[in-house]
């Protein structure tokens, strides 16, 4: 069985960013096969990565309601393009989700398209989950545990608090989450004293830990500016450092 980590967070805190090191660190240290999902309705993660994308799953879902070709059945039909949209790369692959349905719409689509991951996700070893600030499709790829969601933060008490806020929402999906952490992201360099207690403080003893911090990093802007893959970043590069020494505090 593959382990499950999910982002979460407020818009624009750095989910897709911090899934990019997160994958980063992984093919760094062999932590593969890995199976990168976008489940950000704008998905942009493939971007970090140099991808490009050409099929998501809600345009299989979409396509898979009207007529399919007669001599296969849906099922096949499903698996044929799941694995047409999946993009493969050297120790992980991508699939992105795409625009999900509309409200309430439980069709035999998204049935199809559950059981269909499921046989997908046997074939990884992690599958990490960037997600968009709402956790919609947490709900709909049939995941029945996670097991390490990660929520992101600004750098301040307030953003913190949100992040708690976020962390409960995904109490009424009924997905079991074994362990959570904080992760508070683009920090001040070098952190003020003030605001490094004042992060401790408001996460102690709360069943929301702090993995770490983050600075805010001139190399990543760089790096997004230049359309560069994050993959291409190493331990030259201090946020690279920062984010090895958190994951590997909490990636088993
Ligand atoms: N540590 C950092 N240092 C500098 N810039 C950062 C850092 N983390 C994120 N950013 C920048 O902040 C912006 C938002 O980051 P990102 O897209 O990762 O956030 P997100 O939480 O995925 O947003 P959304 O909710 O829209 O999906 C991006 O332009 C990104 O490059
Ligand atoms: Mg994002």
């Amino acid at each position: 069985m593959p382990k499950v980590i999910a982002m979460a967070g407020k818009g624009g805190t750095g989910k897709t960013t911090i899934s990019a090191l997160l994958i980063n660190y992984m093919l760094h240290n062999n932590l593969t096969p890995v199976l990168a999902v976008d489940a950000d309705a704008n998905a942009n993660l493939n971007e970090l990565l140099e991808l490009e994308v050409n099929l998501t799953l809600g345009e299989i879902r979409r396509d898979l309601k009207g007529d399919i070709p007669a001599h296969i059945t849906r099922d096949q039909f499903m698996e044929m393009k799941v694995h047409q949209a999946l993009i493969e790369a050297k120790g992980y692959d991508l699939l992105v989700m795409g625009q999900p349905d509309g409200p309430g719409c439980y069709c035999a689509a998204n049935q199809h398209l559950a059981m269909t991951m499921d046989k997908l996700a046997d074939n990884y070893r992690y599958i990490l989950v960037d997600n968009e600030a709402g956790m919609e499709h947490l709900s709909r790829m049939n995941l029945r545990s996670i097991d390490l969601l990660l929520v992101v933060s600004d750098p301040s008490a307030r953003g913190i608090l949100t992040a708690k806020r976020i962390s409960e929402l995904t109490k009424p999906l009924k997905i079991e989450i074994k362990e959570k952490f904080l992760i508070v992201n683009r920090a001040p360099d070098p952190l003020p004293e003030a605001l490094s207690d004042k992060i401790k403080e408001t996460t102690e003893n709360t069943d929301l830990p702090l993995a770490g911090i983050l600075s805010s990093s001139d190399q990543l802007i760089e790096q997004e500016l230049s359309g560069k893959s994050y993959l291409n970043l190493t331990e030259d590069a201090a946020i690279i450092q920062q984010a090895y020494e958190i994951f590997s505090k909490i990636i088993k």
